[in-house]
């Protein structure tokens, strides 16, 4: 259930002085929010976000705060992983436990979840984002949302908007049509705002079409609390504002982090000098008030950030760390499993793990979101307990530093080939070493390192069954090698609870059920953002429009290493009796299947719903869009019916010319896969389509005309008129050749009156124009003026 927000009294800024009103609007130091105790507003402490908190350690100097090291917090999944189980009641457990961590600290709002596209696999910041599907963004950072804010901690959506990149991510702006900015980029805000109200929003730094986000009022005001009806604060990014005055008229409340009443000053100047309307700033101000006393409201009064030892402070670490495990559990990707070489039976032979990952662990990326973990699994130690006394042997194989020499590189390959060869199974861990992606930078290709794929080549060689363990928190490229490996593991970077979580899935104590929120391209040129990525002289143009990830990669025919959507498992499922019912009244369509387990394991399946919308749509489609996605657990045998509830407005588009989502009318075929690219049923639904919000006139083409249900009968009956009249010795029987009836299809009628021919004259137009306008008013028709195609 969203959490609504109770009506709080807020302050009547008239009561503040204007020293008071600007101090608020800005950050009173680098987490906390201004407090002005005259009319109760409380201060705001906030802590990074989005996994697990990053608690800035105080320095014990004046209060001042040492971001570089945070104190223990529990690091479960991040977004990378999370997104990868399609789970958001787990998202919304894991968020539960980190509000439970927050108010323990006195932190009243955690700075997340984010919730930005994967436009490229390049993005360094790739880690902290779900999906390059909006429709998995929503519903995995919704719950997130929910999570925190049913606990009573604020959740602050990030970043508010099109922050796909970390390429010169503080100047560049991002060039995006209408249509793809709204269907994919604005689309998972759209939905958590509208459906669970998040009390902040975090403006990114980046600008859209050449306005700054931070000055940006057609995304700030107009569509963000205009359209969708937010309701709470927007803060900017860290060192995002560039002009304080400009961004409070665009609709920004909070500066973040505070510069120490510099910019404070700069809009008590701008309101005495009539340069800013100080209802502007009242405005603010009243919103930061219902803000400051939604989020403390909840939480302790101590609201400094503490660092008391975890028994005083009653944070459940033990049981967090658990939880942390179980999101690590469902997130892991069986990629591949030939012969089922996995899971592993520890009774069943010798077991080579090699790789420095499996003893040194990456779980989680590097910048503003890194937590200090309460505690650390690694795979190894994992692997070890779960063998119990079976034979298991390690080597490390590879350094995870720029640093090594040839010769040492060559002792560790070495050793790691002795190993190899004499067990009867290799896990080898690969992945990318924590300097090769960070926010902050992106990274310039996807390759592993090379001294790894030299490794992996060598361990093939002496023995081939391998099963390649991979973490990592962009997409990396497993092509061409992954046609040698029997067997292929996905692990992200997984939490603190991560290596645990390999080892019981690696052994079968866990069956994997994640499933990939994102393309495994073959090559990284593959990529549908590749010629456009990161943008050059600080504009970024999204060249590619909507089709994004798998829609680009499917519209392309594009082969790819894994799709969108992929993930095994140890047992294996069937689909049946897919149907759709549509109840037009309500606006829904719920889309129900049967799903067995027809193998010898109990497991998960994630079970998704695509529509490859109508056969003839009027705008470019992407071959199949996610519209919904359940999962469902089930034993041997056993089988269920799984039903998805998916709106009307699910299926629509944005049409920029009418300036509005629109549904389209005719038959949209809905598809049920275990990925993108294993769609197992099919069935089709006859939509009815929006009215369109254009009315008909000179410049609408004559398919416009003839597909409209009022103006298309008008205009056949005065060509059928003009034709019983003249014969068809004047042209008007054009309108029975195929060919002359899609020439003309395109044009607008009123070049076409201009014909001598023409059935309509010149200054006939204008009165069919009236005809149409009297007969619909009020009514709203029901056409697609968007297309020719019906003449074709
Ligand atoms: C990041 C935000 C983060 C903020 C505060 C910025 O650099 O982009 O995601 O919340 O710093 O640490």
């Amino acid at each position: 259930m969203p959490s609504q927000p109770t009506p709080l009294p807020v302050p009547d800024p008239a009561r503040l002085t204007l020293d008071e009103k600007a101090s608020l609007t800005s950050g009173a130091g680098d987490f906390v929010t201004a407090a002005v105790d005259a009319a109760a507003v409380p201060a705001v402490t906030m802590s990074d976000g989005p996994h697990g908190l990053r608690l800035p350690r105080e320095s014990g100097d004046g209060g001042q705060l040492d971001l570089h090291s945070a104190a223990p917090a529990t690091c479960f999944p991040p977004a990378v992983a999370l997104g990868s189980s399609w789970d958001p009641a787990l998202a919304h457990r894991v968020a539960g436990a980190i509000a439970a961590e927050a108010s323990a600290h006195g932190v009243h709002v955690v700075l997340g979840p984010g919730i930005n596209i994967k436009r490229s696999p390049l993005c360094g910041r790739n880690f902290e984002y779900f999906s390059e599907d909006p429709l998995l963004s929503a519903e995995m950072g919704g719950a997130m949302v929910r999570g925190l804010q049913e606990a009573g901690v604020g959740a602050a959506l990030k970043h508010f908007a099109a922050n796909n990149q970390e390429t010169d991510r503080m100047r560049v702006s991002a060039d995006i049509d209408e249509r793809p900015l709204r269907e994919i980029y604005l689309r998972a805000f759209e939905r958590i705002v509208r459906r669970d109200r998040p009390w902040s929003v975090m403006s990114a730094y980046n600008g859209v079409n050449g306005t700054p986000l931070s000055e940006n009022s057609r995304l700030l005001t107009d569509i963000l609390r205009g359209e969708w009806g937010f309701d709470g604060i927007v803060m900017s990014d860290w060192g995002a504002v560039r002009d304080r005055v400009a961004a409070l008229r665009a609709g920004l409340d909070l500066q973040m982090p505070g510069t120490g009443g510099r910019t404070d000053r700069e809009v008590i100047t701008a309101v005495t000098s009539g340069d800013l309307d100080e209802k502007t700033l009242d405005t603010a101000v009243e919103r930061l008030a219902l803000f400051a006393r939604r989020v403390t409201r909840a939480a302790p009064a101590e609201r400094r950030v503490t660092q008391a030892p975890p028994a005083e402070r009653s944070i459940p670490d033990a049981e967090h760390h658990r939880l942390a495990g179980e999101a690590a559990d469902r997130c892991i990707v069986l990629l591949k499993n030939d012969g089922d070489l996995l899971p592993l039976d520890p009774a069943s032979g010798s077991i080579a793990v090699i790789g420095e990952l499996a003893r040194t662990p990456r779980y989680q990326g590097a910048g503003s979101s890194q937590v200090t973990p309460t505690r650390l699994d690694t795979p190894l130690d994992g692997l070890r307990e779960l063998a119990a006394g079976a034979s298991l042997d390690f080597a490390a194989g590879y350094a995870l530093t720029d640093t090594t020499s040839p010769d040492q590189e060559e002792a560790l390959a070495d050793e790691a080939l002795r190993l190899a060869s004499t067990s009867d199974t290799v896990l080898l861990f690969l992945g990318l070493p924590a300097q090769d992606e960070s926010e902050g930078f992106d990274r310039d290709h996807i390759d592993l390192p090379a001294a790894q794929l030299r490794l992996l080549e060598r361990v093939l060689e002496v023995n081939p069954r391998v099963a390649v363990v991979l973490s990592n928190g962009g997409v990396v490229r497993t092509a061409p090698w992954h046609t040698s490996v029997p067997s292929l593991v996905e692990g992200w970077l997984l939490g603190q609870a991560g290596g645990s979580a390999l080892a019981r899935v690696l052994f079968g104590v866990v069956n994997p059920s994640g499933k990939l929120a994102e393309t495994v391209p073959l090559r990284m040129e593959d990529a549908p953002s590749h010629l456009s990525f990161p943008g050059e002289e600080g504009r970024v143009r999204y060249a590619e429009g909507v089709f994004v990830g798998y829609r680009g990669y499917d519209a392309r025919r594009c082969e790819v290493a894994f799709p969108f959507g992929h993930g095994l498992s140890y047992t294996t499922f069937a689909y049946s009796g897919l149907r759709a019912d549509h109840d037009e009244d309500r606006g829904t369509i719920k889309v129900s299947l049967a799903v067995a387990n027809t193998g010898d394991r109990a497991g998960r399946e994630i079970v998704q719903i695509y529509d490859a919308g109508p056969a003839d749509s009027a705008v470019a489609r992407p071959p199949r869009e996610l519209r919904g996605f359940t999962s469902v657990f089930l034993a041997p045998g056993e089988s269920r019916e799984v039903t998805v509830e998916l709106t009307r407005g699910d299926l629509a588009y944005y049409s920029e010319r009418e300036g509005g989502w629109r549904v389209e009318g005719g038959v949209h075929r809905l598809e049920a896969g275990s990925s993108s690219r294993d769609i197992r049923q099919c069935v089709e639904l006859a939509v009815t389509g929006d009215p369109s919000r254009l009315p008909l006139n000179g410049r609408s083409t004559l398919a416009e005309w003839l597909r409209h249900p009022v103006g298309g009968p008008l205009l056949m009956e005065r060509f059928a008129r003009a034709r019983a009249t003249a014969g068809n010795g004047n042209g008007t029987g054009v309108m029975d050749d195929p060919v002359m009836r899609r020439f003309l299809a395109g044009m607008p009628l009123e070049v076409i009156c201009e014909f001598p021919q023409s059935p309509v004259p010149p200054d006939g137009v204008r009165e069919l124009t009236e005809l149409v306008a009297v007969a619909t008013a009020g009514t709203g028709t029901d056409t697609d003026t968007d297309t020719d195609r019906s003449m074709k």
